[in-house]
């Protein structure tokens, strides 16, 4: 056995591994369990036991010198050299895949910018609102019916904190913040309580708008949203204006578009009445300017309100509303066009 040792011992130095199965080959011939080395522990049992104490050093010796041999390699292996792997400085490199955007902020930049070249600037407010801003100040008062209107979303330990149901909620933050002239859109994320389906989802998008002044009139309004609409939907686009009821606003009234399918004369599409309902609107009702510092007295002003995905949808004729949040890039990839 001794002279099997002094064999291995001497061919140490000269193992090598160029490679990573090389080293594998390498562990397996001599440490693994049924290695050489187990091998030898294995006999050493029938060694006389005059000759133990010497063999058993010499076995130890092997054992620890094949193991750091092993190290070794292995160390060089993993921070080997690569300079002499050639490689092809020109070829062109991976195609960069560019993204697009989003239909809903391609509708929603070009609702801005519609009403941005009418003088409106852009306003912000908090998704996490208080019931104060949502509704109080929007002359909901406590328990009115107008409050079941929209399904709110409470955070249970504090029923005062919510996740805003409409964007009116900044017209309340600009009113407080600033006087008349005020002339603001206010885009955002809205949340409702409802079953996610094809028509409805927990969240969408809206677009507020908001001017006052003194002498507004509803004239000014019915303006207004005549020139968006033919700058959004065409030059040959009517609009009609039917009442409606809001809390904030007195009067109140929907507004609906010509169908841009069948040109008004009915279609599946507008359920054969020739118009499409696009947003909510009227004059800011006085309440609402006192209850946010603005004197009803000396100012007048109106308010409408618009959601993003019900405009994209005409735009654009997405059948589901869920195709919005799945971030499928099938359909992202059909608005590359329209960027
Ligand atoms: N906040 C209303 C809603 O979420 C939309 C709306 C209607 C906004 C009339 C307005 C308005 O500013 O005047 O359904």
């Amino acid at each position: 056995m001794l002279a099997k040792i002094e064999q291995l011992l001497q061919e140490i130095e000269g193992l090598n591994a160029q490679n990573t199965e090389e080293l594998e080959s390498f562990r397996i011939k001599y440490l693994s369990k049924k290695g050489i080395i187990n091998a030898l522990m294995a006999d050493f049992r029938n060694i006389p036991a005059e000759q133990k104490k010497e063999v058993g050093m010499k076995l130890n010796e092997l054992k620890n010198r094949m193991q750091a041999r092993f190290t070794e390699l292995k160390e060089k292996l993993d921070t080997q050299d690569n300079s002499a792997v050639e490689f092809d400085l020109t070829r062109t490199s991976y195609p960069i895949e560019l993204g697009s955007r989003h239909p809903l902020n391609i509708v929603r930049n070009e609702i801005i910018d519609i009403f941005h070249r009418m003088g409106f600037t852009i306003a912000d407010g908090p998704e996490i609102e208080d019931d104060w801003h949502v509704f109080s100040s929007m002359n909901f008062p406590e328990d009115h019916p107008a409050r079941d209107m929209q399904d709110t979303f409470f955070i249970e330990s504090h029923p005062d904190i919510i996740l805003r149901t409409h964007t009116s909620s900044v017209q309340s933050r600009v009113m407080e913040t600033s006087q008349p002239p005020i002339r603001v859109i206010c885009p955002g994320r809205v949340y409702r309580n409802e079953a996610i389906s094809y028509r409805a989802h927990c969240f969408f998008h809206q677009i507020e708008g908001l001017y006052v002044d003194k002498n507004v009139s509803f004239t000014d309004l019915k303006q207004v949203l005549l020139q968006f609409a033919k700058e959004m939907f065409g030059a040959q686009t009517k609009i009609r204006l039917r009442p409606s009821y809001f809390p904030f606003t007195e009067p109140s009234a929907e507004m609906d578009i010509s169908c841009d399918i069948c040109g008004g004369t009915g279609c599946a599409f507008c359920k054969y009445t020739g118009w499409v309902e696009i947003l909510g609107c009227g004059m800011v009702d006085p309440a609402v300017l006192d209850a946010n510092g603005i004197d009803s007295k000396i100012y007048t002003g109106y308010a409408f309100g618009m959601g993003v995905e019900r405009i994209t949808n005409l735009k654009y004729k997405v059948k589901d509303l869920r195709m919005f949040s799945e971030n499928d890039i099938r359909f992202l990839k059909e608005f590359e066009a329209a960027n």
